[in-house]
C-alpha cells in the first residue's frame, strides 16, 4: 500500500509523515510535530485552492480528504496526520477503512476543556463543518448534561488567516469570543488548526483567567505514540528533510514558514494538485 518516489530511501521508517489541511492551518501542527520529533521528514500539504473545507458538505470533505491522502501516499509517506478538525471529524473514519496506514487526526478539545473547567462553562471556537459533524455532536453529548458548551462558528476567520490577514481577523473575534467571557467559560477551546495563529490576537480579547486551549502538542504527542506503536520511527537524523506543497499563494505560505520558524534551508515546493 506504501509506495515511494524516493529510490534513495532503504526503509519504511524513512519515509515522510504526511500532514494536510485545508490549507495553512496544520502548520501549528507541523510545528509541533518538528518539534516533537526532529528525525521525521514531513511533506505537508496546503489545499489552500478548495478552502474553506468547514463551509463544503461533509462528501466534498471526503473527497478532498481522499485527494489530498492519495498525492500524500503517491509522495511516499508512512503516516498521515489530518491537521485540519473539519476533516478529521467528517472524513476519518473513511480515511482509515479505505486506506492500510496509519492516521493521527484532531478533533476540538472538549475532553480536556471540560475536566479543567471549574465554572461549568466552556466555549468552542470551531467551523460550520466540525460543529455539525457527527463527530464533534456525539463526543460534546456526552458532556452536555453536566457543563454548558458555548460552541461559535468562526465564520470568515479561515477566509482571512489564508490572505495573510491576521491581524484584520479582531473585529471577528471580538464579536464571536465576547458573548462567550460574559456568559462565564473559563475554557476556551480553538477547534480550528488555523485559530492556532490567532492566539496572540485571541490573547488581547480573552482575560487573563481564561484558559485558551490549542491541540497542537497533543497531536504531535500522539503522532509519536503512534510511530512508535506502529515501528515506524525514523531513528537515523540523517538526511530530514521538509516540504511544502501548495495549491495557493507562494507568498503567503512562506511567510507562515517563517511563523513557525521552518529555516530557510527546508525545501519550498509550488505545485498545483
Ligand atoms: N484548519 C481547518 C480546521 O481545523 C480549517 C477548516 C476550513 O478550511 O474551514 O478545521
Amino acid at each position: 500500500m506504501i509506495n515511494t518516489l524516493n529510490n534513495n530511501i532503504k526503509n519504511i521508517n524513512q519515509l515522510s509523515i504526511g500532514i494536510f489541511d485545508s490549507g495553512l492551518g496544520g502548520l501549528s501542527i507541523c510545528k509541533e510535530i518538528t518539534k516533537q520529533l526532529p528525525n521525521e521528514s514531513i511533506i505537508y500539504l496546503a489545499d489552500s485552492n478548495n478552502t474553506p473545507y468547514g463551509e463544503k458538505s461533509k462528501g466534498e470533505i471526503i473527497n478532498l480528504s481522499i485527494k489530498n491522502t492519495e498525492l500524500l501516499l503517491e509522495l511516499g509517506c508512512k503516516l498521515i496526520v489530518v491537521a485540519c478538525n473539519t476533516a478529521t471529524t467528517n472524513a476519518i473514519d473513511t480515511l482509515r477503512k479505505k486506506y492500510d496506514i496509519p492516521f493521527v487526526g484532531i478533533e476540538p478539545a472538549t475532553k480536556p476543556a471540560a475536566l479543567q473547567t471549574k465554572s461549568g462553562k466552556i466555549g468552542i471556537l470551531a467551523t460550520k463543518g466540525t460543529l455539525n459533524s457527527d463527530l464533534f455532536l456525539t463526543t460534546s453529548h456526552e458532556f452536555r448534561d453536566k457543563l454548558e458548551i458555548i460552541e461559535t462558528e468562526g465564520k470568515n476567520l479561515v477566509r482571512l488567516i489564508e490572505k495573510g490577514l491576521l491581524d484584520e481577523t479582531k473585529p471577528l473575534l471580538e464579536k464571536y469570543l465576547t458573548p462567550m467571557i460574559e456568559q462565564g467559560v473559563d475554557n476556551i477551546v480553538l477547534g480550528c488548526t488555523h485559530y492556532s495563529f490567532l492566539i496572540p490576537i485571541i490573547k488581547q480579547i480573552v482575560p487573563n483567567h481564561i484558559t485558551i486551549i490549542d491541540s497542537g502538542e497533543a497531536v504531535a504527542k500522539q503522532t509519536q505514540k503512534v510511530l512508535e506503536k506502529e515501528g515506524l520511527l525514523n531513528l537515523d537524523n540523517k538526511n530530514v528533510a521538509r516540504t511544502f506543497y501548495t495549491n495557493g499563494d507562494l507568498n503567503v505560505l512562506s511567510e507562515f514558514l517563517q511563523r513557525i520558524e521552518i529555516s530557510a534551508d527546508d525545501e519550498i515546493v509550488f505545485r498545483v494538485f
